[in-house]
């Protein structure tokens, strides 16, 4: 009997936050394997399985587990990619924002370094975009116009890993997202807002389907290969010499995407998890 576990956050609770894990499971089952949905504990992590499809994003976890099995995404792809400085880092050489790395700042009392906002300003210009690396959702991604907001900002961060992006105009309020497996794209969709410059669906962006380029297909396929990714979804700006990658998440959920383009991305992904594991 094929058997797998889908391992989940801890804390997953509510229909809407099971739906992908579900989603999974179905597909799953329908090439032969049992795959059990586990939250994560410390008993999970001595589970056996042929593989684990690996939603949470506890790094720690991630790499236990890794000892034992595979895992979709691979551990350190999950760690790269929920750190948004250290995906930017290890993106090298692709279309990215220009970004400078917050300080690390053990002295809470001490006020931010006028170093790192004076060569901020100086190289990203205003308005600059401003993110903590371990957001999500849009909800830690902010808009910073002027010397006292940078400063003020800096200030509430100070100590926790942030960064600083130039401000991609020609972007605000859209972008495109694509969802990838094994590097190729299954889906992707435009999402639009038009009232603030982040497009994600949580804060009120829409989305509709939207054909991937050649280039766009390129561009995903290496950055997948960079990474180690067997799936995620690629947020992709507007720039004005052509598509700047904004940022990769491992985790990206899928609910939203399936509904707008139709396209079953679980099965997508069950798919290539039954060629790597069962050949
Ligand atoms: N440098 C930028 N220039 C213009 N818009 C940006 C920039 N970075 C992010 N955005 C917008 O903000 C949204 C959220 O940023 P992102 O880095 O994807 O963080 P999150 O993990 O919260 O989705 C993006 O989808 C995009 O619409
Ligand atoms: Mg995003």
């Amino acid at each position: 009997m094929k058997q797998a576990i889908i391992l989940v956050n801890a804390y997953t609770q509510s229909a809407a936050e099971l739906n992908q894990p579900n989603r999974l499971r179905e597909e799953l089952e329908k090439y032969g394997v049992r795959a059990e949905i586990v939250r994560n504990s410390p008993g999970a992590l001595s589970r056996d399985g042929d593989f684990c499809v690996f939603l949470d994003k506890d790094k720690y976890a991630a790499r236990a587990l890794e000892k034992r099995m595979r895992l979709f995404n691979r551990a350190n792809a999950i760690e790269i990619c929920d750190d948004k400085m250290l995906t930017y880092l290890a993106l090298e050489g692709f279309p990215m924002p220009e970004t400078i790395s917050s300080l690390l700042c053990y002295t809470p009392e001490r006020p931010v370094s006028g170093t790192l906002l004076d060569e901020t300003e100086r190289r990203l210009g205003y308005p600059l975009v401003v993110k903590e690396n371990f957001g999500s959702l849009g909800k830690q991604v902010y808009l910073v116009r002027d010397r006292a907001s940078l400063e003020k900002i800096s200030e509430r961060l100070k100590l926790l890993p942030h960064l600083y992006q130039k401000f991609v105009a020609e972007s605000s309020g859209r972008d495109v997202r694509a969802i990838c497996v094994a590097g190729e794209i299954v889906a992707c969709m435009l999402r639009t807002h038009e009232s603030d410059f982040r497009s994600n669906i949580s804060v009120g962006g829409q989305g509709k389907k939207f054909e991937a380029t050649g280039e766009m297909r390129a561009l995903c396929r290496e950055v997948s290969a960079r990474l180690g990714l067997d799936y995620c979804g690629i947020d992709l700006l507007f720039g004005k010499d052509g598509w700047l990658v904004c940022e990769v998440n491992s985790n990206a959920f899928f609910g939203g995407i399936e509904g707008v383009t139709g396209v079953n991305v679980a099965r997508a992904y069950a798919g290539h998890i039954m060629r790597e594991i069962y050949g």
